[in-house]
């Protein structure tokens, strides 16, 4: 932030239990950013979770450093302000340090009315509040969920960040480990509105990360680990951002205790998700295929398919724009069909089939 002022500047968020400062950083291109969408990336309200202290440090830096050379960059930070909070609970990540601390220390440092310290933050939000998947009211549980929602200072200053932005319309809460890009809902395996959408964008983050070094984060909801009451990622899907969860490397084993030389590597995949989305907040539109994609087809016929199509803002869709490019083989110009509204959303699209051996391509538009 020192060393670009004109698009960083760094704030604190807010003071933890034992009176540490939690940090963040904003990052938006020059000029008025007050109508640019928020999108907030965070680590470590997990002490032990190392990882996920580096991963939002890297892309803090590679957001900045991007800034002087990649167009891309600019163009994104041009459109969204990036808010990074690398570490929600300074007091755990200190205590995971200290010599007469706890490597495998998860909660943050709250003295409890009960024999245990610490609640875990990510049962502290108000979201199905104490409901009874992966919480506990026992002090000395890791799952321990304090005494009332946002009852610890760490998820009240994160609340009050949230709450302070005009238009927050995504969020990546980082921890580790397990691989995988959870996708709202946390707390109950009922589809989350705009599900199409938030399958979308975890599609798109698993396939980046999965193009840097090769390793599958794979993208899906609770019941790819285990459903969980109070988190942060409902907490911002709640109120209207997408919200994920990504659990960072490694799948299994050494657990927490990444090896030093998957640091880097999991903050590159890392910062490949993280452009993804801004990616894809920049291009609004969602297409999905409610009955999957034509699989068998006959020669010289218009093969019907259904096509949803939906605004990731919850923006009108001009019903008549929507349609569908076809060629045959793979150069050319494509051909345009429109494609017709069943009016709930959802199109049908007749792809025109060619002769055996010919392969077509096809790509919609709205
Ligand atoms: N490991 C995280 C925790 O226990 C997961 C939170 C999100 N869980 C989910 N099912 N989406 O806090
Ligand atoms: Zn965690």
């Amino acid at each position: 932030a020192n060393s670009s002022p004109n698009i960083a500047s760094t704030f604190i968020v807010g003071t933890s239990h034992e009176g540490r400062e939690i940090h963040g950083i904003k990052i938006t291109a020059p000029g008025d950013a007050s109508g640019r969408p928020s999108v907030l990336f965070n680590g470590c309200q997990h002490a032990r979770e190392w990882v996920a202290v580096m991963v939002p440090v890297y892309v803090a830096e590679h957001l900045i450093e991007g800034w002087d050379d990649d167009v891309e960059i600019q163009s994104l930070l041009g459109s969204t302000q990036v808010i990074i909070v690398p570490i929600v609970n300074p007091d755990g990540y200190e205590y995971t340090y200290a010599s007469d601390g706890d490597r495998f220390w998860r909660k943050n440092r709250r003295v409890n009315n009960g024999p245990c310290m610490g609640v875990d933050l990510n049962r502290n939000w108000d979201i199905d509040w104490n409901g009874d998947d992966s919480t506990s009211t026992n002090t000395c549980s890791d799952v321990y969920v304090g005494e009332y929602p946002f009852s610890e200072p760490e998820t009240q200053a994160m609340r009050d960040l949230i709450n302070a932005q005009t238009n927050l319309v995504a969020h990546i809460d980082f921890h580790n480990y397990s691989q995988l890009v959870l996708e709202a809902w946390a707390y109950t395996y009922d589809p989350p509105e705009r599900v199409n959408v938030i399958k979308a964008l975890s599609a798109s983050m698993s396939e980046a990360i999965e193009s840097v070094h090769g390793e599958l984060y794979v993208p899906g909801g609770s019941e790819l680990l285990y459903p969980a009451d109070g988190t942060f990622q409902d907490w911002s899907s709640s109120v209207g951002a997408l919200g994920y969860t990504i659990e960072l490397r490694p799948t299994g084993s050494p657990g927490f205790d990444l090896p030093p030389e998957e640091i880097a590597p999991t903050c590159e995949e890392n910062f490949a998700a993280t452009i993804a989305m801004l990616r894809f907040l920049q291009n609004p539109i969602v297409f999905s295929f409610p009955n999957g994609l034509p699989q068998h087809v006959e020669p010289g016929q218009l093969h019907a398919f259904e096509v949803a199509i939906e605004s990731v803002f919850d923006e009108p869709i001009n019903a008549d724009s929507a349609t569908l490019h076809v060629r045959y083989g793979s150069d050319g110009p494509f051909a345009s069909r429109s494609i017709v509204s069943n009016g709930d959303g959802t199109y049908v699209a007749e792809l025109p089939i060619s002769h055996c051996g010919l392969p077509s391509e096809y790509f919609f538009t709205a």
